[in-house]
């Protein structure tokens, strides 16, 4: 079987999906969970961009060691340099360059000359291989990118120190047949191409993205580049579990294997869910709600004589658990901790207790606690440290189908005051929403909401994630809650305290580059 790498990408081409904004406790969470996914490389995001995006990839750099950690940058040396800064600390420094080769990009986006990129793109090759050990480099829009050029310009970066070489699909524009054929004429035609590993990063805009990943690493490339729940700029990336089941259950075809521990695929899916605010459609293959139900009723008698008969993939291969009851109101601390462990749990033990004494308020609403429960109760906790300027202390919500509905708020203020207000609105959530504006400075303009239950039952957590423009900027916000109006209002302050804190940062140290 043939080794190949996954390269996931959910932390920077990810991170570029349209009202994603992860803050550092954030990002730092879901590299962990990367890490115990099993994923070779984390790509951690962009040092150059932002300072929020040096540092971030800098502290994943120095905590994630099971998985090999590198961040982006333009084929310019200050953007090498941040790179550098940011991972020099890691086991094996490695760095991510690029630059355009499409006729199209280097004309009308660079404009540049074919012979001026070869240039540009050797220079800083050789400047980076001068600090790190491994540099990939990658041929943007190197699908549309003319083959003999492509060939040229990959052997003189190969010359020049490149370890990877990269040929994304970056409108996802190609086909299958297509992308194997690419694959396949740099092998034949380019003199030192052995020295390197070849790599492919598809763009789902045709829907192919998944399928051209594969068709890629049957045309030679030795790692796949993909996000969690294939998210990315525009239609996305292609999906990490996807290609990892596929590869897995279709062994007998694709003769490679991944190093990745599946059944921690269900759980990344959700987290990553979560906090980037991005639902899982229910039909989406291999993580979706109904991924594993069998609704005909010839499919289920078939499933009850032998599962096989319409089931590729088991819910167990990829984590889905039974969700049953994992905890109780008489649990205690002992086995509360071994449990938070096993779900992955690295805290302090400041955290610890506060998921103890969250995890008791649950047990006295809510009769059965499953690992679904635990583990929404501990991403609250260790991704919680956002700033709070306002604070919500009470909440009180009149609700009648024939009445004016009424919330009356009361919430800790910025200057450290506590104030209380009232406002009405045609619904409960209005209601909430009319009072919390009343007590901001300035208004909001909220442009989704959303509500999920995080396990089925009527007595279930609610998760709520809206996304707002307060103060000129476009934020999200989550809040979870055994009540989904407490959940509302959660979410709704978790997005106006997360864009003070990013609008304090962006004074302090500028906003970021986009690529
Ligand atoms: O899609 C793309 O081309 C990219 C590169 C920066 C690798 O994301
Ligand atoms: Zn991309």
């Amino acid at each position: 079987m043939r080794k190949i790498s996954v390269f996931d990408t959910t932390l920077r081409d990810g991170e570029q999906s349209a009202g994603v904004n992860l803050n550092f406790e954030e990002k730092m969470e879901i590299a962990k969970q990367l890490e115990r996914l099993g994923v070779d490389i984390i790509e951690a995001g962009f040092p150059a961009s932002s300072q929020g995006d040096f540092q971030s990839v800098k502290a994943i750099a120095e905590t994630v060691k099971g998985s090999s950690v590198t961040g982006l940058a333009r084929s310019v040396q200050k953007d090498i340099d941040a790179a550098w800064e940011a991972l020099k600390s890691a086991e094996e420094p490695r760095i991510h360059l690029f630059i355009a080769t499409s006729p199209i990009h280097m004309e009308h986006k660079l404009r540049m000359t074919p012979e001026q990129v070869i240039e540009k793109a050797v220079e800083s090759v050789k400047y980076a291989a001068s600090r790190f050990k491994h540099v990939q480099w990658s041929a943007e829009d190197a699908s549309r990118s003319d083959f003999p050029f492509l060939a040229q310009i990959i052997e003189a970066v190969i010359q020049a120190g490149a370890t990877v070489i990269n040929l994304p699909d970056t409108v996802g524009y190609t086909t299958p047949q297509e992308i194997k054929r690419m694959f396949q004429y740099m092998k034949q035609n380019v003199p030192s191409i052995d020295k390197v590993s070849l790599s492919t990063h598809n763009h789902d805009d045709l829907g192919m993205a998944v399928a051209n990943s594969l068709a890629a690493i049957q045309g030679g490339a030795d790692q796949v580049e993909c996000t969690i729940n294939g998210i990315g700029e525009r239609a996305g990336n292609a999906s990490l579990e996807e290609i990892a089941v596929a590869l897995n259950i279709r062994k007998d075809h694709y003769e490679t294997e991944t190093g990745l521990i599946l059944k921690e695929i269900k759980r990344t899916s959700s987290l990553v869910s979560k906090l980037t605010g991005m639902v899982v459609p229910n039909n989406k293959a291999v993580v979706g709600a109904n991924a594993f139900a069998h609704e005909s009723g010839i499919h289920q008698d078939g499933v009850l004589k032998n599962k096989q008969t319409y089931e590729i993939i088991t819910p167990e291969m990829v984590g889905v658990s039974s969700n049953s009851m994992v905890l109780g109101k008489h649990s205690g601390r002992h086995a509360f901790k071994t449990k938070v462990q096993e779900l992955g749990f690295t805290g302090t033990d400041e955290q610890l207790n506060n998921i103890f004494k969250a995890f008791k308020d649950l047990a006295d609403k809510k009769k059965e606690i499953t690992e679904d429960d635990l583990f929404a109760l501990m991403t609250e906790q260790t991704v919680g440290g956002e700033t709070n300027h306002y604070e919500l202390q009470a909440l009180q919500v009149n609700y009648g189908s024939n009445l004016t509905n009424t919330a009356t708020i009361t919430m800790k203020l910025p200057s450290g005051e506590v104030a209380e207000e009232a406002a009405t609105g045609s619904g409960s959530v209005e209601a909430i929403y009319n009072t919390l504006e009343r007590l901001l400075d300035a208004p909001v303009k909220l442009l989704d909401y959303r509500i999920q239950s995080i396990t089925g039952g009527r007595d279930a957590l609610a998760d709520v994630y809206v996304q707002m423009d307060y103060q000129g900027v476009v934020s999200s916000g989550r809040g979870t809650a055994h009540d989904v109006l407490e959940a509302s209002a959660k979410a709704y302050l978790n997005a106006v305290n997360r864009t003070i804190n990013r609008k304090k940062y962006a004074e302090v140290y500028g906003s970021k580059v986009e690529v």
